[in-house]
């Protein structure tokens, strides 16, 4: 075991695996922003990645002592893990920071969130020592996201010789709102993350959220910085990726299942690509798209709303019941709408890279319209990658509207009357135009690309940086 000089420490990490029928193991990328942005390291930076094993597959991997170079998989109790991952960070702190819960009946902090809270503790705990054990001296860690809140001012504790970066994803809740938790929690949380040297955010507004907080309940800052990294997309590795030959396949296909107008030329696109996950709105969006319909016929025939809603966190009631809807409100205007020749909705829940890459080059529209978001990555990478440049409607709440308000069309992402004017107003806009906006939006995109984002907090972290 070599002690590492940078360390990076999430919950999920870059890779996953399955044990295939015949007992071999087949490995694949991981999903979600936090992973695509930090995939940018690459095996040869030297850095030891620390995750979780998430699946049978991985914990097979671990035993077989198979993962890859540089990465480190913990074999953490698969209940404990359910309790931490599930339990606090996907039903708690994700639904703080996204403001998703339903107040009548939501949050009840009883005897079993306790329980659940003591796994959070203990799956922290994993990590802390895991990075305390493989830490060169004077080695920076960065830990990333709302699973490891506890992580820095444990590893503080065992290591105080190394630096600490923490990185949050997703949005920060107004102190308001994050009041919720019970107040030794959330001085826990917070405390938690500052025994970090720095934290990051994705935009100013979370930062000055985090700030809020921390004057209302740890009596401020202490010495712990503050950074803002505005992760940008990946352009070059985009653009390569979408001109393989798997992608063209899949645009050949799907140009098929969107069909043409009656007058022969192609029908136009309002393509969305998320997991389905309850803040990304995909009901409002389908909504939206129904009432476009409704208030403009001229569209009917004209039009296909590609939606792919990738499976998500599906061990959790709450997200097994919103893709259900989903499926629900997609066929009811397919019923409604659709003709012989035209599906209006083509929705597919089938985790496919190569076809979302597919979608993207033949976006006339993206449609993001998330109820709160640390950033969104898709709202970056399809004007980057659409063939005849796309135009974006996009969330005033999500994190990537501080960047490309400008040049996008903004909605009220409750709003789904303006939202479906947005569309209508996102399909009028001239070509000429439409390919200037999106040129615009996707230089903005890629102001940051992945690895400088990383390499921007390493430096801030060791001191060669702001
Ligand atoms: C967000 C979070 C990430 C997470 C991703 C996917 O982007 O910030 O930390 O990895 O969602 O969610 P999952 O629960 O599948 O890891």
């Amino acid at each position: 075991q070599t002690a590492a000089k940078v360390l990076v420490a999430s919950n999920r990490g870059p890779v996953s695996y399955e044990v295939r029928d015949d007992g071999s193991l087949h490995s694949k990328r991981g999903g979600g922003g936090m992973v695509s942005g930090l995939s940018a390291i690459g095996p040869d930076a030297g850095a030891l990645w620390v995750c979780s094993a998430l699946s049978d597959g991985d914990r097979e991997a671990v035993r077989r002592g198979a993962g890859e170079d540089g990465v480190l998989m913990l074999d953490i109790p698969a209940d404990v893990h359910a309790d931490a991952y599930n339990g606090i960070a996907n039903s708690v702190l994700w639904f703080v920071h996204h403001m998703l819960y339903q107040t009548p009946l939501e949050p009840v902090f009883d005897a079993e969130f306790r329980r659940q809270w003591a796994s959070y503790e203990t799956y922290n705990r994993a990590f802390a020592e895991a990075l305390a054990e493989r830490a060169a001296p004077g080695a920076a860690v960065l830990v990333q996201d709302y699973h490891l809140t506890l992580v820095p001012g444990m590893l503080r504790e065992l290591r105080p010789d190394v630096r600490i970066g923490h990185f949050s994803h997703t949005p920060w809740a107004p102190p308001e709102y994050f009041a919720m938790l019970p107040d030794d929690i959330a001085r826990q949380v917070l405390g938690g993350m500052l025994g970090a040297d720095r934290l990051g955010f994705l935009t100013r507004r979370w930062a000055d959220a985090f700030e809020a907080c921390c004057e209302r309940f740890a009596g401020g800052l202490g010495g712990t910085r503050i950074g803002v990294h505005g992760l940008g997309a990946d352009a070059d590795f985009l653009r390569a990726r979408s001109h393989e030959s798997d992608v063209s396949e899949r645009m050949t296909a799907l140009r098929e299942e969107i069909g043409t107008a009656p007058d022969g030329s192609p029908r136009r696109t309002v393509v969305r690509v998320d997991r389905t996950e309850l803040s990304k709105n995909i009901v409002r969006g389908l909504l939206a798209y129904r009432q476009l319909l409704g208030d403009h016929p001229e569209w009917r025939e004209r039009v296909v709303h590609v939606a792919f809603a990738y499976p998500s966190r599906q061990d959790l009631a709450v997200y097994r019941d919103y893709t259900a809807e989903v499926q629900r409100v997609a066929r009811e205007i397919n019923d409604a709408y659709g003709t012989p020749g035209w599906t209006p909705v083509v929705l597919h829940v089938k985790d496919d890279f190569a076809r979302s890459l597919a979608a993207y080059r033949l976006a006339d529209v993206a449609l993001v319209n998330p109820i709160r978001d640390g950033m969104n990555l898709v709202a970056k990478e399809v004007p980057l990658v659409s063939d005849e440049g796309c135009v974006l409607v996009l969330s005033r709440e999500a994190g990537a509207f501080e960047e490309l308000g400008e040049d996008a069309l903004p909605v009220n992402p409750y709003d789904v009357i303006a939202t479906a004017e947005a569309l209508h107003e996102a399909l009028s806009v001239p070509p000429a135009e439409r390919a200037e906006r999106s040129k615009r939006l996707a230089a903005a995109a890629t102001a940051l690309p992945p690895a400088q984002w990383f390499l921007d907090q390493l430096n801030a972290l060791t001191g060669d940086g702001a």
